[in-house]
């Protein structure tokens, strides 16, 4: 639900990022567009009556030397009816003495475009006034010209005229301008909206997926397809959770495997404890032969108690193994002497051959124990007064201790099996002999832990053979 919020809340936000981009470019360009129409229209309405207010003015000098007020004022009304303007002539003094438009006649003027001119400087002048009138005002230009006679100044024209229509084509312009920019934001929001729901869709289903796995449910998987960052992260995610579906099926098989396991013996010893205690006057050696099958039962349920324990402490150690240089033949001596008082009680010969001796880079208490489970494997799985051979050599890298029986073999089929879990090819004998079908599981754990590999060859009746390779220290040498 909060994930929801949040891309929602991205959405927007990148929405607004993008509106507020474009709206500052588009800003700074319709202003500045605007501005420059603006400027070069009003440029070209100065000229133009800059243009007429210089020629009345020129115009005008002879006749107003000559107070000649008659054709003044036909030519003002004759150039402003021409020009769309009002024409006024004043004299030195600023006073108007012709006005086309005939009603300002005699009142004196002090506009700054006037004064530039009659006390001033400048030869011309111009400026915009907003005149108010009853439709509420427009905007005019006064420009002034200086009546020169006898280089000597005599009076000026003042031409007034609208430029309503500038400003109204201007503002237009802006606008034009506004509702275009308003469209874009409209257009940009739907388009970032939808970009942006594209980029986060798959995020979305990504966070489904994750709350429906938190929720127990291992099987879920995004199954996003393509290329990008999201596409990878989504492809990574469903093989991470493949990975942990994998480990939890592999934890509750191992936890209902252990605990079959653990109450087997169990029952036999709830049995053999209930025919005791049920049946009166049992002879005494029958409790001792019940007594013995239970003492049995609780080594079986001790050693299947080890081994899980180590198996767990494996998992756990997965990346600590602690490394040191080792001979294989240092191990494989502690072995022997640890297992031959068994082997000698079955009448069974460990023959050794280490004359290819090598060095490994090994933990040597995890070692000891793979070799040991093979060994032990060998004699457990030998009938009385056969022989396990232990052989050690090293080829191209790799060294291999092959450990040899002539005992009971087995047969093709089982070969690819016993090294998984609790796996025992005869199950009825393993309960004879305490086995409880880790043993190989341990060695192979113990194999690939190490960078090597354990092979078997097999045959029903004659033997078994179980190689155990292991990759060499680089610069090992030969050892005597
Ligand atoms: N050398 C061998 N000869 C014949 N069968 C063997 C040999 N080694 C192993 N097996 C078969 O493979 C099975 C699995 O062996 P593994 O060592 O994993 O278990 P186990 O010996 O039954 O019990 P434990 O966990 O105590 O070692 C055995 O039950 C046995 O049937
Ligand atoms: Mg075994």
């Amino acid at each position: 639900m909060r994930t929801n919020k949040l891309l929602y809340s991205i959405r927007w936000q990148f929405a607004v990022i993008y509106l507020v981009l474009v709206g500052i470019v588009f800003g700074v360009v319709s202003v500045a567009i605007s501005s420059l129409v603006e400027d070069y229209l009003v440029d070209q309405r100065i000229k133009s009556v800059m243009n007429v207010t210089n020629n009345t003015a020129v115009q005008m000098a002879s006749y107003l030397s000559d107070y000649d007020a008659g054709s003044m004022y036909n030519i003002a009304v004759k150039n402003g009816n021409d020009s769309g303007g009002r024409f006024l002539v004043l004299n030195r003094s600023g006073i108007v003495v012709v006005d086309s438009f005939s009603d300002m006649n005699g009142v004196k003027l002090s506009d700054r475009e006037v004064n530039d001119i009659l006390y001033g400087q400048n030869s011309s002048s111009y400026g915009f006034h907003l005149i108010n009138d009853e439709n509420g005002g427009f905007w005019a230009v006064y420009c002034t010209s200086s009546i020169i006679h006898n280089g000597e100044i005599i009076g000026a024209v003042l031409y007034s005229s609208s430029i309503q229509d500038v400003v109204d084509a201007t503002a237009m312009l802006q606008a034009r301008t506004l509702t275009i920019f308003l469209f874009a934001c409209g257009i940009i929001i739907v388009i970032s909206l939808f970009t942006t729901n594209q980029i986060t869709k798959p995020i979305k289903k990504l966070t489904d997926v994750a709350i429906k796995i938190s929720n127990g449910d291992l099987s879920q998987r995004a199954n996003i397809k393509g290329k990008g960052e999201v596409a990878e992260l989504a492809q990574t995610f469903d093989m991470m959770c493949g990975r942990i579906q994998n480990m939890d099926q592999q934890r509750s098989e191992f936890v209902s495997d252990a605990s079959h396991e653990l109450k087997t013996p169990l029952a036999s010893m709830k049995i053999l404890v209930e025919s005791m205690l049920y049946q009166d006057n049992v002879p005494e050696e029958v409790y001792k032969e019940f007594l013995g099958d239970i003492n049995g039962e609780i080594d079986r349920m001790n050693s299947l108690i080890t081994d899980l324990l180590l198996l767990s402490k494996m998992d756990s150690d997965i990346v600590t193994i602690n490394l040191e240089r080792v001979r294989i033949s240092s191990i494989i001596r502690k072995c022997i002497t640890a297992l031959e008082p068994i082997a000698k009680e079955r009448n069974i010969r460990i023959k050794t051959d280490m004359s290819d001796n090598f060095e490994l880079e090994c933990d040597p208490l995890k070692l000891r124990q793979a070799i040991n489970n093979l060994i032990e494997n060998a004699i457990k799985y030998t009938g009385d007064g056969g022989h396990v051979t232990v052989t050690t050599k090293h080829h191209a890298g790799e060294g291999a201790i092959r450990v040899e029986d002539d005992g009971i073999g087995m047969s093709e089929e089982h070969l690819g099996h016993i090294f998984e879990r609790f796996y025992r090819v005869d199950k009825a004998r393993s309960r004879e002999t305490g086995g409880t079908g880790l043993g190989l599981h341990i060695v192979r754990r113990i194999a690939l832990m190490h960078g090597g590999r354990v092979d078997v060859e097999s045959e029903e009746g004659k033997g078994s053979v179980f190689t155990l390779v292991l990759p060499l220290v680089q610069d090992t040498e030969d050892i005597e």
